[in-house]
């Protein structure tokens, strides 16, 4: 059995601030941010929250894919941000959904988590122990951000993207997955603090271990990089992608973005990418798509899937 994908959902609060908005708020500058980053603007959430998001997220995957919340068997929700400890937003999720029937958990790999979550899909799928499965990422950064922190404040932003994954016969998937705690330090969040990130010490990470992963998950299914329709990578920064496709030798075209419009959203941006890529209408039955996340932990991973 494989998990595969029959529908997506995103959700970005309607408030956003843009790079020329954070010029008041930190020592900063849109050229700055542009040219170090590739982010415009963030959305940020004012009446929303990572449940809120989450749901309206999770009820367009449920709708697209044509699923009953009813039949859901299981719920993950990967959130570094969620609105309170306990109870977990996969059950307030499934309070809101009506997913009378599903078993509810939360996850936390930071940017990484919402491949953590997929890759969970996959196993309890694999299993034979679950086939209907939704996988949400949301998250809501505008919180534990340092305002006053122009290293960090202007990367983040919030947001929700779903997927909802049925048990078939017939379909691919494989996954690397890896986590060096010793390097914890590079990106720090106390659960009465901000965000702290050493940026550069991420960046080298993330530029290193990215392509060894996805590379190892290529050998692992013997297929070549020019084998993939679409790399759908974590949204950090423009560079740690152009620097990714570099290393991989493959072009620009196959690794889509869209952090100019939401920044860094940690567990929702892979999701969310997914999500405006089935709306634009590029993904075709059979084609091979490679997700990448990576993030604090240290965490990283790289999954095949067949669409
Ligand atoms: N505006 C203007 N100047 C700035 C800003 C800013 N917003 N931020 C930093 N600078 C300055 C620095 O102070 C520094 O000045 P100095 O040379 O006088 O000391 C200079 O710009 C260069 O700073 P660097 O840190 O070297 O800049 P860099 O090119 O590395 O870009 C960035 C910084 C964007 C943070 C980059 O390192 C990066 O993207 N790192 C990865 C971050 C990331 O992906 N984090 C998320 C991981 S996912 C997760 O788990 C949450």
């Amino acid at each position: 059995m494989v998990g595969r994908i029959c529908g997506t959902g995103a959700y970005a609060p309607p408030v956003f601030a843009s790079n020329e908005d954070l010029e008041n708020v930190v020592d900063t500058s849109d050229t700055w941010i542009r040219e170090r980053t590739g982010i415009a603007r963030r959305h940020i959430a004012v009446e929303d929250t990572a449940v809120t998001m989450a749901v309206k997220a999770a009820r367009q995957a449920l709708a697209n894919g044509k699923i009953d919340p009813e039949a859901v068997e299981l719920i993950l929700v990967s959130t570094i941000s969620p609105e309170r400890v306990l109870p977990c937003t996969a059950c307030e999720v499934q309070k809101q959904l009506g997913a009378v029937q599903a078993v509810c958990f939360d996850l936390n790999a930071a940017c990484a988590g919402f491949l953590y979550a997929y890759n969970t899909a996959q196993a309890y799928i694999r299993s034979g122990m679950y086939k209907t499965v939704l996988v949400i990422g949301t998250e809501q950064l505008s919180k534990l951000v340092d305002w006053t922190d122009r290293n960090t404040c202007i990367l983040f932003g919030d947001g929700a993207g779903a997927v909802v994954l049925t048990g078939e016969e017939n379909g691919r998937y494989n996954m690397t997955a890896h986590s060096d705690g010793r390097k914890g330090e590079a990106l720090t969040c106390r659960t009465d603090g901000k965000i702290k990130m050493d940026g550069r010490e991420v960046f080298r990470f993330a530029v290193k271990s990215v392509p060894e992963c996805i590379r190892e998950l290529l050998e692992r299914e013997q297929l070549l990089a020019e084998d993939i329709d679409y790399f759908v990578l974590h949204q950090a920064n423009r560079r740690i992608v152009e620097a990714v496709t570099k290393r991989l030798n493959v072009p620009l075209e196959r690794f889509p973005m869209n952090l100019e419009e939401y920044g860094n959203t940690s567990s929702a941006s892979i999701p969310i990418l997914l999500h405006e890529m089935k709306q634009k209408g590029i993904l075709k039955p059979g084609m091979k798509l490679v997700f990448a996340g990576f993030g604090a932990g240290l965490s990283w991973g790289a999954s095949l899937t067949e669409w």
